[in-house]
């Protein structure tokens, strides 16, 4: 009995400090198991008187109880605490943001370039790129603007010495592109029609206020091809400004301009209502340039090695930067090139943005501040 009795204290000290599950489970195969410890005295019973027996069967079922039970009181603790252990680690904090977020931003200017290259290039356009710094011939000359050319003093031009071991020569000097139209003679020396071309970049002019800056961006329109009149201009051109401004309907209409470069020339202007603190595009009985077009002038066609009797062409050169500046309602160009973070930040764009006609440009609505 003494034996049964210290037994049992052990078994039961060896329980409550039993700190896994595995653990528990080895004390209760140790002492109920086929082996275990009270199985074996279960075993010596045969051996006994019947009184003993008795006695001693009646002590050990008794223990064997109390072990069992308190083998189940200790797995409900240890259970509950792998529970509250796994659900500490598993813990979410919902108010923690999805996923970092991300710090750089796609430029507005970027993201323009983005949209017309998305359009256009939905419409069969090819996108080609040239130099910054251009000799006069593409610039002027080849553009129907020959030396001395009133048209040319229209544009503030910088001149660039292209041989610094002579003096500046003004009729050799280059210059910094003052349009991207010198794209439409370098497209025609590689190509012969069909052409469809968009190209877009940076266009240098010396000038600055609050909606000129010296370097701006601009995006050059090219198609040539037999058989094409205004009316493809026109339409192409209407396609273009609905999709950029995601917008079904919208008022459009041309104005004779002039540009040397084209014949017939138009200035295209879109509907709009301007009030003293909106500008809200597609209503309204307002109206805003947006870009300047027309058919390629027949000497451009001939610049570019091209036959003007076999083909014609209409072109157009829009502004990037006035573009946003509308669609964006960003009031001051000058901000565009002054790289403060806090201005990319309120007006820049999440680089998983993309821009698609099918998933939306910038989902504005078409509508700017
Ligand atoms: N190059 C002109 C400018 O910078 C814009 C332009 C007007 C381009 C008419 C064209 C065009 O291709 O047809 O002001």
């Amino acid at each position: 009995m003494e034996n049964l009795e210290s037994l049992k204290r052990t078994i039961l000290d060896e329980i409550k400090t039993a700190d896994s599950l595995k653990n528990l489970d080895d004390i209760r195969v140790a002492n109920m198991g086929k082996k275990g410890r009270l199985t074996e005295m279960m075993k010596t019973l045969s051996s006994l008187s019947l009184e003993e027996k008795i006695a001693l069967g009646k002590q050990l079922n008794l223990v064997k109880s109390e072990v069992e039970n308190a083998i189940l009181a200790q797995k409900n603790i240890l259970e509950e605490k792998e529970l509250n252990a796994k659900l500490a680690a598993e813990k979410i904090d919902i108010t923690l943001p999805v996923r970092p977020e991300t710090q750089g931003r796609i430029h507005p200017v970027s993201k323009i370039y983005e949209e017309v290259v998305a359009i256009f290039g939905q419409m069969g356009f090819d996108v080609v790129n040239g130099p910054d710094i251009e000799d006069q011939f593409h610039n002027f000359n080849a553009l129907n603007m020959p030396a001395n050319h009133p048209a040319r003093q229209m544009q503030d031009t910088f001149y660039i010495n292209n041989d610094p071991s002579k003096p500046f020569d003004m009729d050799q000097a280059f210059v910094m592109r003052t349009h991207t139209s010198g794209m439409q003679i370098r497209t025609m020396e590689k190509q012969q029609p069909p052409i469809r071309i968009i190209a877009p970049g940076r266009t240098y002019r010396s000038d600055y206020d609050a909606t000129h800056t010296p370097m701006f961006h601009q995006v050059e329109g090219l198609v040539i091809d037999k058989n094409i009149t205004m009316a493809h201009l026109k339409g192409c051109l209407y396609d273009f400004m609905k999709a950029f401004f995601e917008l079904d309907e919208l008022p459009v209409r041309y104005r004779p301009s002039y540009f040397p470069f084209t014949e017939p020339s138009a200035e295209m202007d879109i509907g709009c209502l301007k009030t003293k603190t909106e500008l809200k595009i597609g209503a309204g009985t307002d109206w805003l340039e947006v870009l300047g077009c027309g058919m390629v002038h027949p000497n451009v066609l001939r610049a570019g090695g091209i036959n003007p009797d076999e083909y014609q062409g209409f072109a157009f050169g829009l502004g990037i930067d006035r573009l946003a500046m509308l669609k964006y309602g960003i009031p001051d160009l000058r901000t565009f090139f002054e790289s403060d973070v806090r201005w990319l930040k309120h007006y820049g764009f999440t680089p998983l943005d993309f821009s698609s006609l099918t998933g939306g440009l910038s989902n504005n609505g078409g509508l700017t501040r």
